[in-house]
């Protein structure tokens, strides 16, 4: 197995495999990096000349697609080519919850990652190191030289587990200056040198001492390790939120002040309408199955009810609209700022606000939604997903506008979902004109100056205030 790495392919070109890819690429001219994908319009999208096309949007995605793209960079659907020239192969595929089936509801669905494992050990004519890149089940790594092996033509693989943890709307500054980057493998010789090899990709930028090499089981498991407990803080901020909401505490000064214990640290600590994003609910849901099949009850149950809380905690934010609604929203128009889950990422994937407007839609409202990012086709398909309002009943409720003073005109409320900067920015004198009285605005984030906003004329409800 070559040290020297010259050629990588990386199947899976989504938020993680193509701005992964994209820096690895910048910080590495002397290697060709080829991404492919069997989604062809994802492929167009990321080769498209007009770079604010891209597929995904990421601050400072584009600057380095430009300048690596067709240099050392390419997007392509040939996924076999790519395959058989690497000497390296990252699986970035989804990894989502299974929808069926053993599991159903909580394991990992590991078929995109098992389809490539096959396509590997098919076209593969020269040793690879194959490398994890997905959120992968603890001993995945097993299932899949189980696979590669099974071939028989004598071609070696090397498996190592290089988990991502980037978030989205940061994602470039993440893989830029990552607080660590994390290598597990096998501790043969073979397995170190595979290590190795992939530590030295990651050195060309970043400090040798953030460069963790771990065993390969270890590594699989940190990650799922690390998104449970970053979910963990979020549903016990958010637990607090609503002791506070009973209390006249503020869960903005208790996180401040809990913040500055160095041992808890500041960072992660805002209380929010519920987390959303492709994987936290995923991996705790994964990490609970898991337990589950090695008979840890309590592990599991633990672990379920950071999952319980977030739920709750949409739930609890819907409910509050409707109860200060004078108990009934229906007919009433609802204003939605934001419909991604999260700021600076057009990622709507287990959006809180999905569950929001589907709880309001059962009161029969009507919502109107603005978002800086996020199409009308994605949140219709958001909804429709859900599968419990009819795709007309949704078209006709839902409202999908391109500015933020559409939505508010005659509105009977304001819900702010996403923490987008620009809803700090807002002329709310001009708002509070345009919407029906009273003004009631429910700020699912804490991001509005409410002193401000209350002086205007609105009442303003928090969380955990
Ligand atoms: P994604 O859905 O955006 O991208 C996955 C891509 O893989 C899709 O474009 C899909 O078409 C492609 N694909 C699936 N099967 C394929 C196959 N057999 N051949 C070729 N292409 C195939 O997913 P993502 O958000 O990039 O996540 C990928 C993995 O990374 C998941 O395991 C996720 O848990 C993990 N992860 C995600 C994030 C994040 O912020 N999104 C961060 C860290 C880790
Ligand atoms: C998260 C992790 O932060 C990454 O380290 C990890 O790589 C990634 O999941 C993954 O495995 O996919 P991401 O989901 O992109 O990243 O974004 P986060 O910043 O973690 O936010 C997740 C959700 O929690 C968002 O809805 C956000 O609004 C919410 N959140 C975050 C809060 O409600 N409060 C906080 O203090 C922080």
């Amino acid at each position: 197995m070559g040290k020297d790495i010259k050629n990588i392919c990386c199947i899976g070109a989504g938020y993680v495999g193509g701005p992964t890819m994209a820096v690895i690429a910048l910080k590495n001219p002397q290697i060709q990096v080829n991404i492919v994908d069997i989604n062809e319009q994802r492929i167009t999208d990321w080769n498209d000349t007009d770079l604010d096309k891209l597929p995904i949007y990421e601050p400072g995605l584009k600057e380095v697609v430009e300048e690596t793209r067709n240099k050392n960079l390419f997007f392509s659907t040939d996924v076999d080519t790519a395959i058989d020239n690497a000497d390296m192969i990252f699986i970035s595929v989804n990894t989502p919850t299974k929808t069926y089936g053993k599991g159903k509801g909580q394991a990992a669905d590991l078929k995109y990652i098992e389809l490539c494992a096959r396509q590997i050990a098919r076209v593969s004519k020269t040793d690879k190191i194959v490398v994890e890149k997905s959120t992968l089940p603890v001993r995945t790594a097993e299932a899949l030289q189980g696979i590669l092996s099974s071939t028989g033509n004598g071609v070696k693989f090397e498996i190592l587990s290089n988990p991502e943890f980037l978030a989205e709307g940061t994602a470039i500054d993440d893989l830029l200056i990552p607080d660590r980057v994390l290598i597990g493998g096998n501790n043969t010789v073979s397995g170190k040198e595979a290590k190795n090899a992939l530590s030295s990709i990651y050195e060309a930028w970043i400090p040798k001492e953030r460069v963790l090499q771990t065993n390969v089981w270890s590594s699989e498991l940190s990650k799922l390790t690390a998104n449970a407990f970053l979910a963990q803080r979020i549903s016990s901020i958010n637990a607090m939120s609503v002791l506070c909401e009973e209390t006249e505490a503020d869960v903005d000064e208790i996180a401040r002040a809990i913040g500055m214990d160095s041992r808890i640290g500041p960072k992660f600590l805002k209380s929010s309408v519920g987390f959303g994003g492709s994987c936290f609910q995923k991996d705790v849901l994964n990490l609970v199955y898991i337990a589950k099949s090695y008979g840890l009850d309590e592990v599991a149950e633990y672990w379920d009810q950071v999952i319980k809380l977030n739920d709750y905690q949409k739930r609890r934010f819907a409910d509050k609209i409707i109860k200060e609604s004078y108990n009934t929203v229906s007919g009433k128009k609802i204003a939605f700022f934001g419909w991604a889950f999260k700021k600076d990422t057009n990622d709507t994937r287990e959006s809180a606000a999905i569950y929001v407007a589907d709880h309001l839609l059962d009161e029969q409202a009507d919502i109107i939604v603005y978002d800086p990012k996020v199409s009308e086709e994605r949140i219709y398909a958001d909804l429709e997903y859900l599968n419990t309002h009819s795709s007309e009943e949704i078209r006709n409720r839902v409202k999908v506008v391109s500015s933020h003073s559409e939505a508010v005109n005659n509105a009977h409320a304001i819900a702010i979902l996403t923490e987008w900067d620009e809803f700090k920015a807002y002329n709310w004198k001009e708002i509070y004109s345009k919407v029906l009285k009273p003004a009631n605005v429910f700020d699912g984030r804490n991001i509005l100056d409410k002193e401000k906003l209350v002086n205007v004329g609105f009442n303003v409800y928090n969380i955990g205030k």
